[in-house]
Parts: structure tokens; sequence; C-alpha cells
């Protein structure tokens, strides 16, 4: 009989990179490209690893099983890691995304059901239109052979969608070019980056000019939301029947701060109509990015949604019911592939809230624990010649089924369990419009030979990535 007894593995046994008194590894944590640290200490250190946060020492795991464990047991074992709420909330950004417990239930009820399918379906309409307008932006940019950051345009277009389903308005940034909105949302995603990431909290005691020129980003992004608001407000007011049957995101929040003890606030109204403007603009637009650059360095992947594009579009220049968005099978294949080899979120952390065991680890609560996203989708026994963009792969074919479901579930390029991600069904749709409406009307060219790097701002985006668009 065999009577050796496996040692369990401690926490405090796992390798871990260089740590510092005081600071841990955070003077590794190069904020624009911290995703790529990590990534880099799992190949070198295996995973689990653990990493030394200044004070804590966080697990960081890519195994897509536990994370979806991870991911499933929240708000329960998991919430977000503490600096996000606090972080968030001194921003004036408390909203779904950086609250926990039951007022996050409370507000996840409200926000789903603005978000879910059917209510995008009675908002198509004004998705065919912001479509139509980005098309003749590229047009005239085509005529006159500009080269593109396509990242930027398609931040223009994000806000605009989101503007429109979420509250009722057609801001119109996309033919505005300077929008103020737009011009200073964009400093708020580095700016929460970096303070993440911050060994100390300096803003707490003394103000940098970035710290006053945040202030002043967000003070102005503030004031457009109040006018939003206060539009909501005026058409509640004019159509009292509203209140029982909200149109949108803005006039179910405002909806539910009326009810008698709802417990939900003016600051709950503004902290969730600013954190759906920041949730649905980069990680869309930088995942549209990320899609285009593929298809522009792949000709044979660009030529098939072309096909595709003329086939279901026909004299269309923009696919303008449900079902044909539905029906481009490739643009899909071509957006998953983008997701697994780009995802957009490609860390998430989150913290224990009692005594957990993820993989085989006992973990104390207030642990914080890591998950790495991308690995799951590199690995070569479900996605053979990994590094490849072939959109080919997720195309169905009966005998690829199996590994095929195999793979979907490992990829989870929107978080998953109750918190999973509730603009997923309208990013998707966005994506789909748009590269249909690219494909349809021109060719992508890349522009310049300069590597694109990978540029972790909250989300991550093609850095470096031109093109110009020709007429078809
Ligand atoms: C391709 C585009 C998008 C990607 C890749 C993405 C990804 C994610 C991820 C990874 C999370 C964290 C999920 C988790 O913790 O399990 C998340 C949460 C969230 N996303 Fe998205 N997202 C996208 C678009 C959008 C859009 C368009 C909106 C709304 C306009 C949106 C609103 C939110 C909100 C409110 C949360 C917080 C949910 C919660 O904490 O309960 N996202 N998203």
């Amino acid at each position: 009989m065999n009577d050796t007894v496996i040692e369990k593995r401690r926490f405090s046994d796992l390798a871990h990179p260089p740590a510092w008194p005081l600071v841990g590894s955070l003077p590794y944590f190069d904020p624009p490209r911290v995703h790529l640290v990590f990534e880099e200490w799992a190949r070198r250190y295996g995973t689990p690893f653990r990493v030394h946060l200044g004070r804590r020492w966080m697990m960081v795991i890519d195994d897509p099983a536990e994370i979806g464990r991870i991911l499933r047991s929240r708000p329960g074992a998991f919430r977000r890691v503490r600096p996000v709420e606090s972080i968030f909330r001194e921003l004036g950004i408390a909203g779904i995304f950086s609250s926990e417990g039951a007022d996050w239930e409370r507000q996840r009820r409200m926000v789903m059901r603005a978000f879910d399918p059917a209510h995008l379906k009675t908002y198509f309409p004004g998705l065919v239109m912001v479509t139509g307008r980005l098309l003749e932006r590229f047009r005239r940019a085509a005529e006159a052979g500009d080269v593109l950051d396509l990242q930027q345009e398609y931040m223009r277009y994000t806000v605009d969608v989101t503007a429109g389903l979420a509250f009722g308005v057609d801001i119109n940034t996309i033919e505005q070019g300077d929008n103020v909105i737009q011009k200073h949302l964009d400093k708020v995603f580095p700016s929460i980056n970096r303070r993440m990431a911050a060994i100390f909290p300096w803003w707490r005691y003394f103000k940098l000019p970035a710290d006053r020129a945040l202030e002043n980003d967000l003070t102005q992004v503030r004031q457009a939301i109040d006018g939003f608001i206060g539009a909501a407000r005026k058409r509640m007011d004019a159509d009292p029947g509203l209140a029982a049957n909200p149109s949108n995101l803005i006039e179910a929040l405002l909806a539910a701060r009326d009810a008698p003890q709802s417990g939900i606030t003016d600051t709950d109204v503004s902290g969730n109509v600013f954190t759906a403007l920041l949730a649905g603009e980069d990680t869309t637009a930088n995942t549209l990015a990320w899609l285009s650059y593929f298809l522009a360095e792949e000709p044979h992947a660009q030529a098939a949604a072309q096909a595709e594009a003329d086939r279901e579009l026909g004299t269309r220049a923009v696919p303008d019911d449900f079902e044909s968005v539905d029906a481009l099978e490739y643009i899909a294949a071509a957006t998953r592939e983008a997701m697994r080899l780009k995802p957009v979120a490609p860390f998430l952390s989150h913290e224990s809230n009692e005594p957990v065991t993820v993989c085989g680890i006992e973990l104390r609560a207030r642990t914080p624990v890591g998950t790495l996203l991308r690995p799951a989708g590199l690995n070569p026994e479900l996605f053979p010649d990994p590094l490849a963009f072939k959109p080919e792969r997720w195309i169905s074919d009966a005998r690829a089924t199996e590994r095929e479901s195999a793979a979907k579930r490992v990829l989870m390029p929107f978080g998953g369990g109750p918190r999973f991600c509730p603009g997923r069904y309208l990013a998707l749709m966005e994506i789909q419009m748009v590269t249909a409406m690219l494909m349809k009307n021109f060719r992508i060219e890349r522009v310049g030979d300069e590597p694109v790097r990978e540029r972790n701002a909250l989300s991550m985006l093609p850095e470096g990535f031109y093109a110009r668009l020709h007429l078809r």
C-alpha cells in the first residue's frame, strides 16, 4: 500500500516575480502594458503564480474552468478588487460595474432590461441611421485619400449608439467631430487605469496637473450627463406612462429612483449613465479596430468577408434589418477570432469575500485573484495554429462541433456568470453592422509597416494602426 502523503500546495509556495519592500512588484506594472507583463510572468513562473501588490499578494490564474468558477461565484464568494469601488466612487462613476452585493443586484436588474435583445430590436432603426452616418464619413475620407485612425472613428460611433439606445439622445459625434463628450470621455479611461496601478493614492493628498485636467474632463462629461437626465425628466413629465414602461436605460433609472423606498439615488442614476457611456465606448470600438486590423492584414479574410457582405446586403450599403445582420456567419466568425487573439479585457481582477479554494490552494478572505483570459484561447489542442487569424475555424461543420463547443466555452471576452457583460448583444450587433458596411463598400489597406502594439487603457487597443479606405 502506498502511504505517501501528498503535501497540499500553499499560497506561500507559489513562484513569484521579484518583490521589493513596501512596493512589491508594482514598479514592474507599466499601466499601458500591464496585461503583457502578467502574461509573460505566467509563462515564466507557470500558473498559478503570485504577485506582491505592495500591501497584499495576488494569486494569478489562467485555467478557464477555475476562472469560470470564480466568475459564477459572484457576488457571494468573490467581488471586484476593492480599489475599483473606491476609485470609481471618487470619480462620480459609481454604478453597476463598480458596485457590490445588494447595491449591485438592484442596479443589475434595471440595466439588463435596458440592454436585452428585445429592446435592442426596437432601437435597430437608430443603429442603421448611425451606421449610415459612419458610411458617409468613410466615403468622404476614401475620396480624399485620408489616412484614418479607425479606433478613434469607432469611438465616435459607439458613443453615438450608446447615447441613442440608452439615453434616447442623438448626439451625433460622428458628424460634429469634436464633440464635448467624446473629447473628455476619452481621457477618463487612461486616468482610471493609472490610478488602479498606483503604488500610492497620491490624488487623495495632492493634485498633479493631470489630476486637475481629469477633474475638468469629468465636470464636462457630467454636465452633458445632467443634460441627458434633464431631457429624460422632461419626456417623463410630458408622458407619465413612461414611468411604468420606460423606453430606455435613463428612463428606467429615473423611474426606479422615484419609486418609494427604492434605495436608488440621484448619484446612482448619473453614475450608471456615466458607466454605460464608458463601458460601451472603448470596449466595442477597440474590438472593431482589432477586427479591421486583421481584415487589413489578411487579404483572404477580407475577400471572404466582402463576398459575404455582397451576398447578404445585395444592393444595400448598410444592413437595414435584423435578419441580415444575423445572417453574417463569416463576419461573426471573424469577430470571435479577433476576440480570441485580442480580447480587449485580457485581465480581470477579483477578490475573495470569504475563505475559498482556487486551483487546489486555500486562500483567506480578501485575497485578490487575477484572471488571465487570453491564454486559454491560445491552447493548440483546441485551436490548431493558435496564433493565426482563421475565422474559418469557427464556421460550423458537423465533425468540428465537439471541439468547437469546447473552444467556445474557454473564451470569455465578455466575462461570465451573473456579472457577464450586459452590453454583449449590443456590442456584437454594432460590430457586425459596421464590419458589413465596411466590407460592402470599401477595401481596407493598412498604412505603415511599424508593428501594431497592444496598449491597455483599461481596455486594450491597437496602437499604431492606421488605414486608408478604398471605395469598391
Ligand atoms: C466588444 C465589446 C465589449 C466587451 C469585450 C466587453 C467586456 C466586458 C467584460 C469583460 C466585463 C466584465 C464582466 C465580468 O466581470 O464578468 C464587462 C462588464 C460590463 N459591460 Fe461590457 N463589454 C463590451 C461592450 C459593452 C457595451 C456596449 C456596454 C453597454 C453600453 C457594456 C456594459 C458593461 C457593463 C455595465 C458591465 C458591468 C456589469 C456588472 O458588473 O454587472 N459593455 N464588459
